[in-house]
This record gives C-alpha cells, structure tokens and sequence, in this order.
C-alpha cells in the first residue's frame, strides 16, 4: 500500500514565482519585454491547467514592489502586457468559472490598468471554480506593515483587543485574508529565494525551485511539480511516525 504521504493529491493552493523572462529573452538575442511576452503565453496554459486539474487557489507573482526600479520603458511594457493580458482574457475566466483577486497596492498601479483590473474582479467575482491571484505591486513586508497598520487602529478604536492578537488576525488582515495558505510554492527560473513573496503564509509550503526560466514553464513542468509535491512528507513539526500513523 502507498504511504499516505504519496497520494496523488492536487495542491490546494499553488503559488508561483515567474521568474527568467529577462534571461530568456537575453539568451536569445532578444529584448527582455519578448521574454515577458513569452511569459504571458506559459500564465495562459498554467491557469488553464491548473483549473482543469482542480487547484483550488493559484497565485501568480507577477510584479513586486521592488520592481517599480526597473528601468521605465520595462515597467511600462509590462503594465502594458499586464492589461492586454487582463482583457483578452477576461472572457476565459467567466467560461472556466475563475475568479480574479488582486495581491498588493492597486493604487500604484496606472490608472488604465487599474480599472480593467477593477473590472475584472467585479466580474469574475461570482465564480467558483479556482481563485486566481495576480500578485502586482506586491511585497510581503509591505503587505505585513499594512496589516499591522489597520490591526492598530482597530485596537484604538477598540473593534480588536491588543492583548488577545492572534496569528488568525494577522492572517484576516493580509490581501489572501479568508484564503488557505500556499501549499506549494514554485519558483522558476533558477534563483532560490523568495524576493518578498507571501513571507507570512508560506511558512509552511512546500518549495520547488527549477531552473527552468517562466516562458518555458508549460503545462508538463507544472504537472511534475506536482508530482514532486506529492512524493514530499509534510510534517508540520511532528515525526514520521506521527504522520504516517506508524
Ligand atoms: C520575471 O522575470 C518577471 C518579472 C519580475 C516581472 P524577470 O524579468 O525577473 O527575468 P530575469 O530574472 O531578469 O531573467
Ligand atoms: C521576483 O522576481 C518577482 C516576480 C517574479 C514578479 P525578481 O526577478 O524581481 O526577483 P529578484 O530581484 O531576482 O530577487
Ligand atoms: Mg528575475
């Protein structure tokens, strides 16, 4: 009999971060906004896959905070990118049930961009089959000082008492408030860190790093990431034995 830790288990929440665009595009010749043109069509076919395969929850790191110190014309090209994407896409999410949230601060992004992200999640937010994240303008420490942030002020106004914060309130005050933690976390493109993503609540994902750089992270590569999460043992603190029931 398989160990219970090798079921074929489809991760719950799967977070990725989609790095090598630049590289990739270097690599051949050419300049880096072909690389994230690239990116956008492996963001197609793993939101696809994901959804067919029954992920409950994919979050996408596609801009950070500290990338607003990219050069401009690449900033630019990408919020550009980022609202095609958002509108020649808008129809597949409603046909494939997804419904679109936004991780990080909206109100630094263009205004164009914004109110199609807007849109987007207005009307995607009825649908059920698999949650997207686009994590833009995001970064972990910010997400947690904003947290903080408004946990203070209620705590002033009394709504929340200070000596009673608990780890729950801290995750109800996070952009994936009310969302399970990551489960797995992918990174491609062969760097091995998190560069500011989800620092609160992947404390306990599983980490995959492949150097295989985002435009050519397809379907295939997403499916043995899984099957690599499936052959892991999560323990969460406890002993072998205690998982397995041995
Ligand atoms: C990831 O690819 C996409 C974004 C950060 C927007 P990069 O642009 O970081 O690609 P590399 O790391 O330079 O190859
Ligand atoms: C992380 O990639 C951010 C995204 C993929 C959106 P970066 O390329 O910005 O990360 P660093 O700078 O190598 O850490
Ligand atoms: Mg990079």
């Amino acid at each position: 009999m398989d160990a219970p830790d090798q079921h074929n288990l489809v991760p719950r929440h799967v977070a990725i971060i989609m790095d090598g665009n630049g590289r990739w595009a270097e690599e051949r010749h050419r300049p880096r906004l072909f690389g994230h043109k690239a990116g956008v069509e492996s963001v197609r076919e793993i939101v696809e896959v994901a959804r067919e395969i029954g992920v409950a929850f994919l979050t996408l790191y596609a801009f950070s905070t500290e990338n607003w110190n990219r050069p401009n014309l690449e900033v630019s090209g990408l919020m550009t990118l980022l609202k095609s994407y958002l509108q020649s896409e808008l129809r597949t999410m409603l046909r494939n049930d997804i419904r679109l949230r936004c991780l990080g601060e909206q109100d630094r992004l263009p205004e164009d961009v914004r109110s199609v992200l807007r849109q987007a999640i207005a009307d995607t937010n009825s649908c059920r089959g698999m949650t997207l994240n686009l994590a833009l303008s995001y970064g972990g420490r910010s997400e947690l000082v904003g947290a903080v942030r408004e946990m203070a002020r209620k705590c002033l106004e009394g709504s929340l008492d200070w000596n009673a914060l608990s780890e729950t309130d801290i995750s109800d005050h996070l952009f994936t408030a009310g969302q399970p933690d990551p489960d797995l976390l992918i990174r491609t493109g062969g760097e091995h860190r998190l560069s500011n993503f989800l620092l609160w609540q992947a404390s306990y994902a599983e980490l995959y790093f492949t150097e295989i750089r985002w435009p050519d992270f397809r379907k295939q590569q997403f499916l043995d990431a899984i099957q690599t999460f499936n052959l892991r043992q999560r323990r969460f603190g406890r002993t072998g034995a205690q998982v397995t029931g041995e």
